[in-house]
This record gives structure tokens, C-alpha cells and sequence, in this order.
């Protein structure tokens, strides 16, 4: 069975370190530092075994259309803006996510990385992650409780190994920056109609309980009555009297279900826009593919 990278798949990561970067030198420098940081966390992993360290490498369409050398993912594209702009594109050539139960784990392999792949990658932006109380997104709703478990996680977000790309996935990621003071003027009510969950309890209202407009109404799809999965890996980030938010990423077997969601958040399926655009917005956004480990050794 061909290995996946072992950032995607992982359970109760308390800490993500988040690297966005666009590539300036060689491709052979790029496939070196693969083999590199993979030896790299391999090690770390041995030293700190308790610590659930994993990590994933994932390319942008430009890059991995050449890094791969014929064809690949062919649902892979570039991210586009979309809801009139409200979704900007940010699109970089390469994702480094790592996570662990700790963040100075975290931070020495994040160190290891730009070691490996030195002058040949420029990093565009570093989001730290962190698991707040509860598990709850920084808006006070829990985050997480309706993603796959068990074993239909490696079902939804990993790529059969009946098929070419076996052990890869998509990915998307998208920071978003909340206004919390906006979002402290909305009562507890009000709030639970924009999620379409209850707040303290985590529990989902019936959809004839909330609007269409309401975040999960406008993310749990469904396509011949079968549910368009996708496995969220998002942590919240930022200063308490800075920016902060989520750091939203995505792995799926299929980009389809991803962009599905989004064309429905940002009106562009129904006209209908997400209603947690009242209070929060993204401020980058990007697809990548992320081959299986063994690809991405022998690159
Ligand atoms: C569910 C928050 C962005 C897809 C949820 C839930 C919360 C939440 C609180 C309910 C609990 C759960 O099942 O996890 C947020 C916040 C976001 C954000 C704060 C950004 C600021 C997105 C985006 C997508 C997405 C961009 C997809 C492109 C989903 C899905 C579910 C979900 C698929 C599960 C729905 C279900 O099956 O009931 N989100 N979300 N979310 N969200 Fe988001
Ligand atoms: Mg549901």
C-alpha cells in the first residue's frame, strides 16, 4: 500500500505550524529538500515519539504540473477569487503543514524545513495554529465535530490505491480574520442561526430549524443523495489584540467536494452567501495537491 504523508490523517494535534511559500530556485533543490525534510521529520518523529508529529508537503498547479513529470491530479488548478472578491486568491506554490500535541516540536521541525529547502523557497506567510478550549473556533462555537472519523477519514481524504494519484489528496487552505467585537453584538440566538448549530451543547438545529444561509446549511451537500465530504484540519490562530481567526485547511480524495462548499458559501451555486460573512472574512486562499509519501520520495 503506497504511504500517505502523515500530517493529514492525524487526531487531537493541539499545535499547527502553517508555511505558504513560492519557489525561486531549482526543481532539484526542491525534490532534494523533499527527501531531506521527510529524513528530518522521520528523526524527530523517533525522538518524540509520544507527540503525534506528522507533516505534508503539497505543491500548487504550476509547480506540481513540472515536479511530477506527466500526469497528475487532474482536478488540480489554481485557486480563483470568487463571491465577487469576498474570496481573494492568494495562490502559492507550496504548503508545509506540520502538527503535533506540541508547538516547540512544531517550531524545530518548521526550522528543519527551512533548512532543507533553504534559498530555493521563499516563505509568504507562517500561521501558528493552536487547539482553543472545547476545540472551539475563537467565535465560541465548537469546531471539528462533524469531521470524519475513524477510518472514513482515510476514506475522504485520501485517494484510493486503485487509482493513478493512490495516497495523495487535495488540499485547501484559507486564513480567515474574525471581528469579534461585530461578532459580540449578535445574542447567543442570533449566533446559533448564523452557525446552524447550538453553541454551548454542539448540537446541529434541523434544517427547518435554520436558515439556508446558516454556515452548515450552506456546507453539508449533497450530490445523489450521497454527503460531499471533506476532512478539516483548521486551527485558530493569531494575537489576542491583533488579527486572529481560523486557519481553515481542507484535505479531500476529490477538489470537487472542497469547491462545492465554497461556491456554496460565497453565492455562487444559488446566489446565496454564508452568513459568517458578517463577521469574519478570508484573507488568502489556496489550492495544492499533496502526493502520497512514497511520490514524494522519489521525486
Ligand atoms: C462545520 C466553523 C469555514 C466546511 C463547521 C462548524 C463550525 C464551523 C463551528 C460546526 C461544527 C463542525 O461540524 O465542525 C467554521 C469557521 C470557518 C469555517 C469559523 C471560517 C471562519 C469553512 C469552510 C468550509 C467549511 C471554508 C469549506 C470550504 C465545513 C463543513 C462542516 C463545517 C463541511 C460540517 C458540516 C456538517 O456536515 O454538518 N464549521 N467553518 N467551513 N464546516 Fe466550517
Ligand atoms: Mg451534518
Amino acid at each position: 500500500m503506497t504511504q500517505v504523508q502523515s500530517g493529514i490523517l492525524l487526531e487531537q494535534c493541539r499545535f499547527a505550524i502553517y508555511l505558504e511559500a513560492n519557489i525561486q530556485g531549482e526543481f532539484e533543490t526542491i525534490r532534494h529538500g523533499c527527501r531531506k525534510f521527510c529524513l528530518a521529520l522521520k528523526e524527530m518523529q523517533q525522538k518524540f515519539p509520544q507527540e503525534n508529529l506528522g507533516a505534508v508537503i503539497a505543491f500548487g498547479y504550476d509547480v506540481w504540473t513540472d515536479l511530477c513529470g506527466g500526469q497528475s491530479a487532474p482536478e488540480l488548478k489554481s485557486f480563483t477569487p470568487l463571491g465577487k472578491g469576498l474570496a481573494p486568491s492568494t495562490q502559492r506554490d507550496m504548503l508545509i503543514h506540520i502538527q503535533s500535541l506540541r508547538h516547540d516540536v512544531n517550531f524545530a521541525l518548521a526550522q528543519a524545513a527551512l533548512a532543507a529547502f533553504g534559498s530555493a523557497i521563499h516563505v509568504e506567510e507562517e500561521t501558528h495554529g493552536f487547539r482553543n478550549i472545547e476545540q472551539r473556533d475563537l467565535s465560541g462555537f465548537v469546531d471539528g465535530t462533524e469531521n470524519p472519523q475513524g477510518d472514513k477519514r482515510r476514506e475522504v481524504a485520501i485517494i484510493g490505491d486503485d487509482q493513478p494519484d493512490a495516497g495523495g489528496s487535495y488540499v485547501m487552505v484559507q486564513r480567515w480574520e474574525h471581528n469579534l467585537r461585530q461578532w459580540a453584538r449578535f445574542s447567543v440566538g442570533q449566533q446559533e442561526q448564523v452557525m446552524g448549530r447550538t453553541k454551548l451543547t454542539d448540537e446541529e438545529l434541523p434544517p427547518s430549524g435554520r436558515p439556508a444561509t446558516s454556515h452548515v446549511s450552506r456546507v453539508d451537500l449533497k450530490e445523489e443523495g450521497k454527503g460531499l465530504k471533506i476532512l478539516r484540519q483548521s486551527l485558530p490562530y493569531g494575537n489576542v489584540s491583533g488579527k486572529h481567526g481560523l486557519y481553515f485547511i481542507a484535505y479531500c480524495a476529490r477538489l470537487h467536494n472542497i469547491e462545492q462548499q465554497l461556491l456554496s458559501m460565497f453565492g455562487e451555486r444559488d446566489g446565496q452567501r454564508d452568513q459568517m460573512l458578517r463577521f469574519t472574512r478570508p484573507v488568502s486562499g489556496s489550492y495544492f495537491f499533496a502526493p502520497s509519501l512514497t511520490r514524494l520520495l522519489a521525486l
